[in-house]
């Protein structure tokens, strides 16, 4: 495969700096400290770090609120510290790829004060401003828990500004050119240290026009194809990653012809994920999937169970919606606008097998995988936390106190009860080859294998049992049968005559004839390779 093609095949990691770990003791995790990390993140096997904001902020949004775009916050270390972690990722054959946060700054940036300060400011037009807040009705407010409008008063400038996140994150004015620069200088800017490429937040909202949801529009394809060319160009095999949280078919043209995104987040098969799981029915996975239109041949969709932010439920109907939340939002703290704030482990009951399959599917879905920090261990949440940190607290190293974390005091709370450091950590999870941790690692390394697992094809297979997804997935003359058991007791299943053959079981190493009744053990799952 085309090297410069290396994500259609990788592993992701997403990575809280401030909570993954200090190297200096001031409470807050660093860049220093994911350095420290690197031997463990080989370990466990993922080729791409993706590291949230690590930007000056004022952190009203835990740094999606940027006050220097051409700054590293002290508090992670310094623009060396960036430079030596990226040299000794590459190293360890990890990519590092970071936050760009194009559609809104902090209103603590200096171009917002300058904007609001006069009508005359060059940075005026850096922000949309209005005298009235009418305009652009139909774009929905996203955070629909602490906001009522996309429009704020400002005292200082007389007028409405608009934004799409909290009111302290005014939009930027793309129509403004100047802005449209601006951002591509801070693209050269990381892409000149050696970032291998961009996490691009909330790309839908760019541009605003009347008489639209101001979402996906025109003028937005238009800017980003201008990013990835200004990239290609200079920096070919760096990648640009679409956080569009919409429909597959809204989210398709954000690949262009292949001239766009390299990779979209898939947000819709995540949460079908979890439906299946309680439905013990994988129809609604395989509808979703089967809703997915093709993309370019140098485009990967980009796979995930959790993030750092609440477990959206926007690309759900109204009804699903409601069932989510009765299912796995039981105590209402649990909620955050549409959707769970809670983190994989304890979603699933922490039950061992759930958690793996759950792993399975994501690890065998057409797309290449993320894990969320911890999720690798099982890690759990702090519902006493406000907004999403509860879902963002402290790696949990070893059981010593905190956690491993940091030799002085945490800015952050722990996890706490039976999640906690104390009884789930890597220290222990490392030395015991029956844990999550080397089950996922063990996963990682048969999927980095095969080439298979990277490619689009997908093809679903009826045996007649709808609790155990069976697909196929292909590259070349290497063919992956994956049977997923969706549920809590034991399946038999006949394959069709076709695919009654012989097949590698690609974790045991020993190989069968699959032509007779098969069982699966509750939530068991096997990766089996048609032998050649
Ligand atoms: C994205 C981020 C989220 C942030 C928002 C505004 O959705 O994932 O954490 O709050 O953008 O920047």
């Amino acid at each position: 495969m085309n090297k410069n093609l290396w994500y259609k095949n990788a592993v992701f990691y997403q990575i809280s700096v401030r909570s993954f770990k200090d190297s200096n003791g001031d409470g807050r995790g660093d860049l220093r400290g994911i350095l420290e990390k690197l031997d463990y993140l080989q370990t466990l096997g993922v080729n791409c770090i993706w590291l949230m904001p690590i930007y000056p902020s004022p952190l009203n949004d835990d740094g999606y609120d940027i006050a220097d775009y051409y700054k590293i916050d002290e508090a992670y270390g310094s623009l060396d510290d960036l430079k030596e972690l990226i040299k000794s990722a590459h190293e360890h054959n990890i990519r590092i790829v970071m936050d760009l946060v194009l559609n809104h700054t902090s209103d603590a940036h200096p171009w917002f004060q300058q904007s609001r300060s006069s009508k005359d400011s060059p940075y005026r037009d850096y922000y949309v401003w209005s005298d009235s807040n009418e305009k652009y009705k139909d774009a929905r407010i996203i955070f629909v828990d602490t906001e009522t409008s996309n429009w704020a008063w400002d005292e200082k400038a007389k007028q409405y500004y608009w934004h799409r996140f909290y009111s302290s994150q005014p939009d930027l004015n793309f129509d403004n050119p100047k802005v449209q620069e601006e951002m591509l200088s801070v693209a050269r800017f990381w892409l000149d240290l050696g970032i291998d490429g961009f996490r691009a937040d909330a790309v839908p909202y760019l541009f605003e026009r009347e008489g639209t949801n101001c979402e996906n529009l025109p003028e937005t394809h238009a800017y980003l194809k201008k990013l990835r060319k200004f990239i290609d160009d200079n920096y070919p095999g760096r990648i640009l990653l679409c956080e569009a949280n919409q429909w597959p078919e809204d989210v398709r043209p954000y690949f262009g012809d292949g001239d766009e995104f390299n990779m979209g987040f898939h947000f819709p098969v995540m949460p079908r994920i979890y439906m299946a799981l309680k439905k013990e029915n994988f129809i609604d996975i395989k509808e979703i999937m089967q809703r997915t239109p093709p993309i370019p041949e140098n485009c990967q969709w980009c796979t995930f169970l959790r993030n750092h932010d609440e477990l959206t439920l926007e690309m759900v109907t109204p009804e699903e919606r409601k069932w989510m939340w009765e299912q796995y939002a039981p105590d209402p703290r649990m909620k955050s606008n549409l959707g769970i704030r809670r983190r994989l482990a304890p979603l699933l009951d922490n039950h061992r097998r759930k958690i793996e399959l759950a792993n399975s599917l994501l690890f065998t879905l057409p797309g290449s995988p993320i894990i969320y920090y911890g999720d690798e261990i099982g890690m759990g949440e702090n519902l006493d936390l406000p907004d999403r940190n509860g879902v963002r607290t402290p790696m949990q190293w070893d059981n010593s106190p905190n956690a491993g974390f940091t030799s002085g005091k945490t800015t952050s709370e722990f996890v706490k009860g039976e999640l906690s450091y104390e009884y789930v950590n890597v220290a222990s999870q490392m030395n015991d080859p029956d844990s999550l941790f080397n089950s996922m690692k063990r996963m990682i390394a048969v999927r980095r294998k095969h080439d298979a697992f990277g490619s689009s094809s997908m093809e679903w297979i009826d045996t007649g049992n709808s609790a155990v997804a069976v697909y196929i997935r292909e590259y070349e003359d290497d063919t992956m049968l994956i049977l997923n058991n969706l549920s809590g007791s034991v399946q038999t299943l006949k394959l069709p005559a076709e695919y009654q053959k012989s097949y590698i079981d690609l974790f045991a190493g020993d190989s069968h004839i699959f032509n007779e009744e098969l069982t699966l053990q509750p939530y068991a799952y096997l990766w089996l390779q048609m032998e050649k």
